[in-house]
């Protein structure tokens, strides 16, 4: 009798251990008990993180109650972020909330596959259907539900460019391919590089290429790119593949030794003259570099697409399956009101993706792109998981990461082809 009651209580000290165990490791985990609340993001880099610690900061002033981890994972367009994202969605182990792009990435990904939340009453308690851009709630709805709150928006086709080198040397930003060409053959003449590349991290020459294709086909072509109605073998493709090879042919040496900071450090440091990013660009400029807009260096939009604006969306949303959905409600409320946008965007480079932000808040850059979005036409960025979905945009990278080293264009139209057949 003694001994079975010794091995009753053997067995039930051994489950409450494991108990205990299973419990603090829950805690330990992503949405546990409401205990954490883990921002789940890729903005670890100079200049990208300092937008997103505003925002945890003047979160945790709000909220001192919830306990915030910042759990973001280096590597440039989420590199690194997306597969550590995909493998904990599919382990059930979700972020409390985390970035995604709208458009393709958000809607064709995890909204299709069920993995998310309808935030249209959060919308309606908060009044914002109308204080976002029509087209950017579209951007993450899907069937008549909004899933996610955008945080701001980027621009993808901008042509960086060091003030100096350009003045030394009496040129003028080049606003036409035409121009650019003549502006990179006299740099070169002189012994400077003209584009600063860094596809270490293949997004960065997929986004040349957008901006090259954008360019050449105008921004009714290129959307229909997507769509399938213009297809790669287009002549207009062909031509922009060509000027995308001749490009190419003015990019700094260790190209694809160097990631996107690195390259716009060559800009910023003097050491190349051009370099064409998304505006996360500008963040790294000030932040980092401590440079001056329109002083050190200056902007104009990439050849040929002036009236057009290449949106990247960074938005957040609510998984399903996790544990702290109040929590991610309070934080997702901050992100959409005035003041969350009005803190996070003038360090991270983009514009407030709310319609009646404080133009004050933002420097020079920030307040022409603020009035150049509601002008122009807005066409979704591949590189950026806008335009088609993400098995779309890996061989894309694949494909256009070939191209920059052995330059074959009929090879890469095919492996555009091959990839398009995917888009629905
Ligand atoms: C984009 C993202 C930006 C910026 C950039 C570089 O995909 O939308 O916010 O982080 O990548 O990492």
């Amino acid at each position: 009798m003694k001994k079975k009651w010794f091995a009753f209580l053997s067995f039930m000290l051994a489950l409450s251990l494991l108990l205990v165990g299973c419990n603090s490791d829950r805690a330990s985990k992503s949405g546990g008990n409401g205990t954490r609340l883990d921002i789940f993001s890729w903005w670890t880099g100079a200049g990208e993180e300092d937008g997103l610690k505003a925002l945890i900061k003047l979160f945790k002033e709000k909220h001192p109650e919830v306990k915030v981890e910042n759990a973001a994972v280096a590597g440039g367009a989420g590199t690194n972020a997306k597969a550590v994202l995909a493998s904990r969605m599919q382990g059930n182990d979700p972020p409390a909330t985390f970035q995604v792009h709208g458009g393709a990435e958000l809607n064709d990904g995890w909204v299709a596959a069920g993995k998310m939340k309808p935030l249209n009453e959060l919308y309606k308690e908060e009044g914002w259907n109308d204080k976002f851009p029509k087209e950017l709630i579209d951007l993450v709805s899907k069937d008549g539900n909004i899933y996610s709150v955008p945080v701001n928006i980027h621009r993808g086709n901008v042509l960086w460019y060091n003030k100096r080198i350009f003045k030394d040397n009496g040129l003028k930003a080049p606003k036409t391919f035409a121009e650019f060409f003549k502006v990179a053959d006299q740099l070169k003449a002189k012994g400077i590089t003209p584009l600063a590349l860094g596809d270490k991290e293949p997004w960065t020459a997929t986004q040349l290429f957008e901006d090259v294709l954008l360019g050449t086909l105008g921004p009714d072509d290129y959307k229909k790119l997507w769509t399938k109605e213009v297809s790669f073998d287009d002549p207009k493709v062909k031509e922009a593949v060509k000027t995308f090879k001749k490009m190419l042919g003015y990019i700094n040496k260790d190209h694809s030794s160097r990631n996107w900071q690195d390259a716009s450090q060559l800009v910023g440091k003097g050491e190349a003259a051009m370099n064409i990013m998304g505006d996360w660009a500008k963040g790294y400029f000030v932040n980092d570099l401590k440079l001056k807009v329109n002083k050190d260096f200056g902007w104009v939009t990439t050849p040929g697409t002036q009236h057009s604006f290449m949106v990247i969306t960074d938005t957040f949303g609510l998984p399903k399956g996790i544990k702290n959905e109040d929590d991610v409600m309070k934080f997702l409320s901050l992100l959409g009101s005035v003041e969350g946008q009005d803190t996070f965007n003038p360090l991270k480079g983009s514009i407030p993706a709310r319609i009646d932000a404080d133009p004050s808040k933002y420097d020079a850059y920030g307040r022409l792109t603020m009035k150049e979005f509601k002008k122009a036409r807005i066409t979704p960025s591949l590189a950026h998981g806008s335009a088609a979905p993400e098995g779309v945009v890996t061989k894309v990278n694949n494909a256009v990461n070939i191209f920059v080293t052995q330059q074959n264009e009929a090879q890469f139209i095919d492996a555009l082809k091959t990839a398009a057949s995917e888009l629905k």
